[in-house]
C-alpha cells in the first residue's frame, strides 16, 4: 500500500445534514486507510472540535453506512465558530491532536467557518460540499441535492393524486434556504402549475403577484376542473405557504391547502447519484491532502473533479440554470394556464 507523509486527518460533518454524508465519510476513511493515514472523526460539527469530542474512525466504523441518511458523526450549527474564542479552541484541539488536515463536509456556513480557521491554525483545510440546497459555487451538484429533490418529487406525486381526486389546489413549500434549486427542479419534475422562487419573484411584487395568481388559478380552474399545484421556495413569501393560502382565500375566495414538506427533504437513503458523487469527492479530498492542497472545496463540474477556493465557493450563490427558468416561465407555465 502506498505511504504518504500525512499521518492524521480530522473529519467532521457540519450544518444541515444531507443524504450521502455517510458515503463521503466512508470514502474518506477508506482512502486514508489505503495511504496509511489515521482519521479522527469529530462529533456534532465544529462543536466537537471546540469541546474535544472525537474518536478514531477505522474500517469497521464505516462498514454498512453508504446507504444511510443522516451522518454517523452527527451534525450541528456552531455559532461559536464565528467568534475568536471558538476558533482558538478549535485550533488548539487540532494542534493537540497532531492533525495535518481538517476535512469538513457541509454547506456555505460550514465553509465560512473553515476559511476563518486559517487565521488560527496552520494545517490544511479541505471542504466537501454536502447540502441539499445545491447552492455552492464551483460544483454542478452538492451531496444530498439529488436525494432531496427525489424525495420531494415522490411526496408531490402523492399530493397530486389526492389533489386530482378532489380537484383541489395545494401550495407546497420546499426547502433551499435562500436559493431555488430545489424548488425549480421539483416544480419542473412534478409539472407544478406554478413555481414561485427567488429567481422569478421579488418581494416588492407581493400584492401584484397575489392578484395575478388569483386570476391564473381561477382561469385554469374554469378551463379544466382538476388539481392545481403551486410550489414555493421557503423564505420567499412573508409568512410562507400558510399565509399565501390565507391571502388567496381572503382576496378571491380561493380554497388552497398549504403543505410544508420540511425536514423530510433532508432524510432518507441517498440515491445512487449522491452515493457516487460523495464517494468520488471523499477520495479526491484525501488525495488533495496528500498533494499538499489547502483552502479548497472539492467540486465536480462536467463530470470531472475540480478544486475551488473555499472563499469562491461561498462568495456567490450558484444560480439556477437559466434554461430551466426560461422553460418554466415561458413555456410550461403558460401552457398550464391554457390546457383544457
Ligand atoms: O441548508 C439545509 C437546510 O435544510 C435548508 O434548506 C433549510 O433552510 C435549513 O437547512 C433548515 O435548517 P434547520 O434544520 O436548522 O432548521
Amino acid at each position: 500500500m502506498p505511504k504518504s507523509n500525512v499521518q492524521r486527518i480530522a473529519l467532521l460533518t457540519s450544518g444541515g445534514d444531507a443524504p450521502g454524508m455517510n458515503a463521503a465519510i466512508r470514502a474518506v476513511v477508506l482512502t486514508a486507510f489505503h495511504y496509511h493515514i489515521e482519521v479522527i472523526g469529530f462529533q456534532h460539527g465544529y462543536n466537537g472540535l471546540i469541546h474535544h469530542e472525537c474518536q478514531q474512525l477505522d474500517l469497521k466504523s464505516v462498514n454498512g453506512i453508504i446507504h444511510k441518511g443522516g451522518t454517523i458523526l452527527k451534525s450541528a450549527r456552531c455559532p461559536d465558530m464565528l467568534a475568536k474564542q471558538g476558533l482558538n479552541l478549535a485550533a488548539q484541539t487540532l494542534v493537540n491532536e497532531n492533525i495535518t488536515a481538517l476535512v469538513v463536509i457541509g454547506g456555505d456556513g460550514s465553509f465560512k467557518g473553515l476559511s476563518q480557521l486559517k487565521q488560527y491554525w496552520a494545517g490544511q483545510t479541505i471542504g466537501i460540499p454536502g447540502t441539499i440546497d445545491n447552492d455552492l459555487d464551483g460544483t454542478d451538484f452538492t451531496i444530498g441535492f439529488s436525494t432531496a429533490i427525489n424525495t420531494a418529487i415522490e411526496a408531490i406525486d402523492k399530493i397530486r393524486d389526492t389533489a386530482d381526486a378532489f380537484e383541489r389546489i395545494f401550495i407546497v413549500e420546499l426547502m433551499g434556504r435562500h436559493s431555488g434549486h430545489i424548488t425549480f427542479n421539483v416544480g419542473i419534475a412534478t409539472a407544478a402549475e406554478q413555481v414561485l422562487s427567488f429567481e422569478n419573484f421579488y418581494e416588492k411584487d407581493e400584492q401584484l403577484k397575489l392578484q395575478q395568481l388569483a386570476v391564473e388559478i381561477n382561469t385554469a380552474q374554469q378551463n379544466r376542473h382538476s388539481s392545481y399545484i403551486i410550489v414555493i421556495a421557503e423564505n420567499l413569501w412573508q409568512g410562507g405557504a400558510t399565509k399565501l393560502a390565507t391571502q388567496l382565500q381572503e382576496l378571491a375566495n380561493i380554497d388552497c391547502t398549504p403543505c410544508i414538506l420540511g425536514h423530510i427533504q433532508r432524510g432518507g437513503s441517498p440515491v445512487a447519484k449522491d452515493r457516487i458523487l460523495a464517494t468520488k469527492m471523499g477520495v479526491a479530498a484525501v488525495q488533495s491532502v496528500i498533494e499538499g492542497k489547502s483552502g479548497i472545496m472539492i467540486g465536480e463540474t462536467n463530470n470531472a473533479i475540480c478544486h475551488v477556493a473555499l472563499e469562491q465557493s461561498t462568495k456567490h450563490k450558484k444560480l439556477v440554470s437559466q434554461s430551466l427558468i426560461d422553460a418554466q416561465q415561458n413555456i410550461l407555465a403558460l401552457t398550464a394556464q391554457t390546457q383544457c
